[in-house]
């Protein structure tokens, strides 16, 4: 099963496997890391329309692109449509080559302000929503939506949302399928993605519960998406999209073990990055990460200690050149 190139709106994907948009992950060295371990494409985190319209700093710093030559591609949130129009012009302005909407965010912050994936019991103001959106972007910057199954077992309603959704412009959906009442427990249902790919026309990315090219060759295969976003699965192991890629091109399950030296070199280039980022990637929002590389690695908790009580690069890094000759294969 070879996997198609996916075309939304003026943006062609050669190989469809996205990595997510996540709240304090997806820095922009998260991203480069995992678009040269081949991800297509990789997204902000969701940025707030309200504070954008604000004009505060800390969310125009989240408008940052990941490696130069990719999609710059953002995640927006918010549930005034004024406020997500001007947002929307604002990111096209930095740059923004993709605008996802965020319908899934299940947080109580979020939903209480009717965002996230409160925009799926408000379908009318998620329509007004994308059209402004569209509208003020001027059809030049394609915008799609992510959403959930729905917000509980008892209103299950991703199919009629995403064609609503298509009939308001949306370029293509992703569909995670827990219900947000779920929030990130529980299994992804497959079923609820393939029913949406088998009612629009506009191409679909499964999210939920990948975590090997296994995973994401068979959630194609029964829900016969346009491609996948990959998540939680990407966590300490960027190396997901490699397979992922190699599977998708070749039509083969294709899972090739990671080596310590690889590991390592991750490490030393994350920390590389750290330091000369200027505020974008911050050791402090990245100790997890650092910390996540190691796993599975010889006598490697001592090294996860330093990471989490260390503010110094260059130890951490002396450290985990240490680390390697204590496991070289
Ligand atoms: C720490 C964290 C932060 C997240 N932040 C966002 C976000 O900013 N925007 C969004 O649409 N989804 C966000 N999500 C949801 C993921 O994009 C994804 O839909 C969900 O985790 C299911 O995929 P998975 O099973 O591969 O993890 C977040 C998830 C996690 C774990």
């Amino acid at each position: 099963m070879i996997v198609n190139p996916v075309k939304v709106g003026s943006v062609n994907l050669n190989i469809p496997v996205l990595l997510a948009p996540m709240a304090a992950i997806t820095t922009p060295a998260v991203r480069i890391l995992a678009e040269e371990c081949g991800a297509e494409m990789t997204f902000t985190e969701m940025i707030s329309a309200a504070a954008l319209f604000r004009g505060v700093r800390a969310a125009r710093n989240l408008i940052r692109r990941s490696s130069p030559g990719k999609v710059f591609a953002v995640q927006l949130f918010g549930s005034d449509p004024h406020e997500m129009g001007y947002s929307a012009w604002y990111l096209k302005n930095q740059g923004a080559q993709y605008i996802d909407i965020n319908m899934g965010c299940p947080m109580k912050d979020i939903v209480s302000n009717g965002s996230g994936a409160a925009l799926m019991k408000t379908p009318e103001l998620a329509s007004d929503i994308v059209k402004v959106v569209i509208d003020s972007v001027k059809d030049e910057v394609p915008v799609t939506v992510k959403i959930r199954a729905g917000w509980d077992f008892d209103s299950l309603n991703a199919v009629p949302f995403a064609q609503l959704m298509e009939k308001s412009g949306a370029r293509a959906i992703t569909v995670h399928g827990r219900t947000r009442n779920q929030l990130y427990t529980g299994k992804s249902n497959p079923q609820v993605i393939r029913d949406v790919k088998n009612s629009v026309s506009i191409p679909v990315f499964a999210n939920g519960d990948i975590k090997t090219a296994a995973d994401a060759m068979e959630l194609i295969r029964f829900t016969k998406a346009d491609g996948v976003m990959v998540a939680r699965g990407s966590f300490g192991n960027p190396w997901i999209f490699r397979d992922i890629r190699k599977s998708f091109e070749t039509g083969h399950c294709v899972e090739t073990p990671v080596t310590s030296e690889e590991k390592l070199q991750m490490i030393l280039r994350h920390l590389e990055m750290i330091e000369i980022s200027q505020d974008a990637d911050s050791l402090a929002q990245s100790r997890k990460q650092i910390a996540w590389y190691s796993k599975n690695l010889h006598d490697s908790s001592s090294f996860r200690e330093m990471v989490f009580s260390t503010s110094d690069i260059q130890s951490l890094k002396k450290l985990a050149s240490e680390l390697f000759s204590k496991n070289v294969n």
